[in-house]
């Protein structure tokens, strides 16, 4: 990877590089020449995830609930690799709501899962952006890449996870979609509060990433896509790798959706 889009001389961290998507995050970063930190709930997980890349690939636990916990991992990449230049706030909670586990979709949605999405989704990030933003802002440079999502921008449609005969096999919570939204306004904040510091703060709102769902899903949501499929991972790699390199120098507070379309219709 050559050029505009170089990311060699660059550390780049992500949060819930365990999961499905942040584990593709970390090897597009590698792959553009960044040095990696995998950072999620499970740190020895991290290091095992890390030495299958020969190099620049580093695994830390860092629970975004505990500060303490960034603190250190700020403070160890610090030393370890010098400034963070680029940070992926890509770990989240997404419930569903399963038909018959007693769970109400809406009217008694109980409000300790509403606060446990808010405290990683939206905590999360705004403790992250503290505690490596405000490094950056110091360096003067840095890129900070936000992951929300299409429910940021539109409401799930429930019909999506509804069997053909009828039973709802699960609700999407009013949660997930908020604490998105939350996520795209803190963007444009951030991009607006650290620009005089050459900081950037972007979004990435992914639409649905096909994993394994059952086949009358992947068709369902299919059909409501322009471009006639679900997401892949990878689709998400030149958007990532864009809003983390210098060619989107001149780019900030924008949300670059990566839908296949789904949004616009
Ligand atoms: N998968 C999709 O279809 C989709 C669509 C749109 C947006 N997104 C967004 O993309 C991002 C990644 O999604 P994914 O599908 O890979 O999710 P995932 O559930 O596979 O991975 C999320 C990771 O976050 C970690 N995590 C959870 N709580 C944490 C905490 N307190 N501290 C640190 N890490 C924690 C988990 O351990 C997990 O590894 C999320 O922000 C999600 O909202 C995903």
């Amino acid at each position: 990877m050559t050029g505009l889009f170089d990311l060699s001389n660059k550390v780049a961290l992500v949060t819930g590089a365990l999961g499905l998507i942040g584990k593709h995050f970390c090897r597009s970063l590698w792959n553009s020449g960044a040095t990696v930190i995998a950072t999620d709930l499970n740190g020895e997980g991290c290091v095992r995830f890390a030495s299958d890349f020969p190099d620049r690939v580093h695994g830390m636990g860092m629970n975004l609930l505990n500060p303490e916990d960034i603190k250190e991992v700020a403070h160890q990449i610090h030393h370890r690799f010098g400034p963070l230049d680029v940070l992926v706030n890509n770990a989240a909670l997404n419930d569903r709501v399963e038909e018959g586990s007693g769970i109400p979709c809406f009217e008694n949605y109980p409000l300790n899962l509403w606060n446990n999405q808010w405290k990683v989704n939206v905590s999360g990030v705004f403790l992250t952006c503290q505690e490596f933003g405000s490094r950056m802002a110091q360096n003067q440079k840095g890129s900070i890449i936000n992951i929300a999502s299409t429910y940021a921008l539109c409401s799930p449609d429930q019909r999506l996870y509804q069997q053909k005969d009828g039973i709802q096999t699960f609700f999407k919570s009013a949660a997930y979609g908020a604490t998105k939204a939350a996520v795209l306004s803190l963007t444009q904040y951030l991009a607006c509060y650290w620009a005089k510091n050459n900081i950037r703060v972007n979004a990435i709102s992914p639409g649905g990433i096909e994993n394994n769902q059952n086949v009358d899903f992947i068709s369902k949501y299919s059909e409501k896509t322009p471009m006639g499929r679900m997401g892949a991972p990878q689709d998400l790699n030149g958007a990532l790798i864009f809003l983390a390199s210098d060619s989107s120098g001149y780019v900030t507070g924008h949300n670059l959706v990566v839908d296949g379309g789904w949004t616009t219709w």
